[in-house]
């Protein structure tokens, strides 16, 4: 398989560190976006440690300007970025009658905003060389929508909406744009649900139990491949069985 430089957002977290270890373990070289220091130590050592070649870079994924310029200097270090991933996101759970415009604005922002943000940069260059994939991680919650998260649903669902678009314009240069909407995965964003909230969630789950960060990485390596290329726009759950459409 060709080696190739992929940029995850948000590869620090549960399923993000997953897709980072994939992706390497693919043959890619790795890099990832952190937005606050602190773990990136840890986790660079782990990945290598692991056999992985892998970077970070910190950059606030709701800034255009800082990841115009964080993309150019991993062309400049590393060279072009052919996969990205988007995949940093935010809760910040509440009924609409309690949600506040910071709430909103920051889920919008970072969940929706960062997916311009992040694909703006990239996406000519993967068109001038005629491959490319984009891969948004969306979630269960944008197809069914979820009571306290109108701000998540709206961002999740505009995720497809963008997916949707943007692969029909680059269908024919070789780039693929797909959307994967997990069900609820053993993430610590997952396990911040009040434990009876979550407990009552499970019982909804076919397979009955939380779905595993690997289990999402591993479509992810699939998308990222040479095989992948006849699928685009494509929406597709893995959510142990809680379909909802
Ligand atoms: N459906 C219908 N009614 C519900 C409900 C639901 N799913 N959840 C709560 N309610 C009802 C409660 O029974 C309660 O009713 P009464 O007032 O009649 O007793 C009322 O709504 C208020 O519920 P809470 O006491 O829980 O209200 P709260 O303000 O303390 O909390 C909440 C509200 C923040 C939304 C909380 O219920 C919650 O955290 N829910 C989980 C939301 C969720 O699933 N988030 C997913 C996070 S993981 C993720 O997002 C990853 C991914 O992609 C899958």
């Amino acid at each position: 398989m060709a080696k190739r430089i992929a940029l995850v957002s948000g590869g620090m977290g549960g399923i993000g560190t997953s897709i980072c270890k994939a992706l390497a373990a693919a043959g890619h070289t790795v890099v990832t976006t952190y937005s606050k220091p602190g773990k990136e130590q840890a986790w660079l050592a782990d990945m290598k440690e692991a056999g992985y070649q892998a970077y970070a870079y910190q950059c606030d994924v709701t800034d255009t300007a800082a990841c115009q310029a964080m993309v150019e200097k991993i062309t400049q270090d590393l060279g072009p970025v052919d996969i990205l991933v988007n995949n940093a996101g935010i809760t910040r759970d509440a009924t609409f009658k309690r949600l506040t415009k910071d709430d909103w604005s920051a889920v919008i922002s970072t969940n929706l905003d960062s997916v311009f943000n992040m694909t703006k940069p990239v996406l000519d260059g993967m068109v001038d060389r005629g491959w490319g994939r984009v891969i948004n991680i969306s979630s269960i919650n944008g197809q069914k929508g979820q009571f306290g998260q109108t701000n998540y649903s709206a961002a999740k669902a505009g995720m497809h909406g963008f997916t949707m678009a943007l692969a029909q314009e680059v269908a024919k240069k070789g780039v693929t744009v797909n959307t994967i909407s997990p069900g609820y995965i053993a993430t610590d964003m997952v396990m911040a649900v009040p434990e009876d909230v979550r407990n009552k969630i499970i019982a909804q789950i076919p397979v009955g139990r939380l779905g595993k960060p690997e289990e999402i990485a591993g479509l992810v390596t699939y998308l990222s491949s040479d095989v992948s290329g006849f699928m685009t726009g494509a929406n597709l759950a893995i959510n142990g069985g809680q379909h909802t459409m």
